[in-house]
């Protein structure tokens, strides 16, 4: 399957506006897009994102969003003003919930007259364990629940999931290659893996299947981001599946 040309998702976890505008106008020629999350957007709202689009660089808007399915649908409805390539729902927000996201992003390229934004299913946080989860009831194992959450946005028709790049191979065998894989946790060799615990290096990753690397620290914190950037995506140059 071909992939995006370029699949470094690069992650702003700020709430600063002017460094977000800074930072993606430095590596903006080489990533594929910026991730703007719940703080961000929190802080600035939609005029925040759109001086990100404005830069004519693809947003991923990750708000996450779980509610009844009209609430969620009307959510996604309100981003056509915004113009962004993808957003996250909580797949255990249910097949109704999911379906209505879909068709919201539908009504949304209709209004806009571009693409659809993609919606990406968030499965089981990765800040969860399986305690966590028998906590909130949930009696399998957590590897099994993320496939059946992952199968469910796929029968849903959703457009894909973030997983971990561990979790990769077992979603790509239920799901198939037409599914997309958004991945974070990912830590290029030498990089420091701060908080996250299970990572791999962005070529490893899009070796087992990934179609975005969300990567924040590895490029925002590195000192010379636009540098860092262009030599994760050099080293995914030996990826033969890159377009
Ligand atoms: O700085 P770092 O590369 O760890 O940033 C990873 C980004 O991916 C952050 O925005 C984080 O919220 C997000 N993320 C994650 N793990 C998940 C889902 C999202 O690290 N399971």
């Amino acid at each position: 399957m071909t992939k995006a040309i370029n699949p470094i998702i690069c992650a702003l976890d700020t709430t600063d506006m002017w460094a977000a505008e800074a930072m993606t106008k430095a590596i903006k020629p080489h990533v594929g897009g910026i991730k703007l999350g719940l703080e961000y957007f929190t802080a600035h709202g939609a005029d925040g994102v759109r001086l990100i689009t404005d830069m004519r660089v693809p947003v991923f808007l990750d708000l996450k969003f779980h509610d009844i399915p009209n609430t969620v649908a009307g959510a996604i409805r309100a981003t056509a003003g915004i113009n962004t390539f993808m957003m996250t729902v909580h797949t255990s927000g249910g097949r109704a919930m999911l379906r209505a996201a879909i068709e919201a992003s539908d009504e949304v390229a209709q209004t806009t007259g571009q693409q659809r934004p993609m919606i990406i299913g968030v499965t089981v946080l990765t800040s969860m364990d399986q305690d966590d989860l028998s906590i909130i009831g949930v009696r399998d194992k957590l590897d099994d629940h993320v496939l059946r959450l992952a199968d469910l946005a796929q029968s849903a028709g959703l457009d894909g999931v973030v997983c971990s790049p561990y979790e990769i191979t077992a979603i790509r065998k239920v799901c198939g290659h037409d599914f997309k894989l958004i991945v974070p946790g990912i830590r290029p060799e030498s990089s420091d893996a701060g908080d996250q615990k299970r990572i791999m290096t962005p070529y490893e990753a899009m070796e087992r299947g990934a179609d975005y690397l969300v990567i924040g620290r590895p490029i925002t914190q590195s000192g010379n981001a636009a540098m860092a950037a262009e030599s994760i995506y050099d080293s995914l140059q030996r990826t033969t599946e890159l377009a």
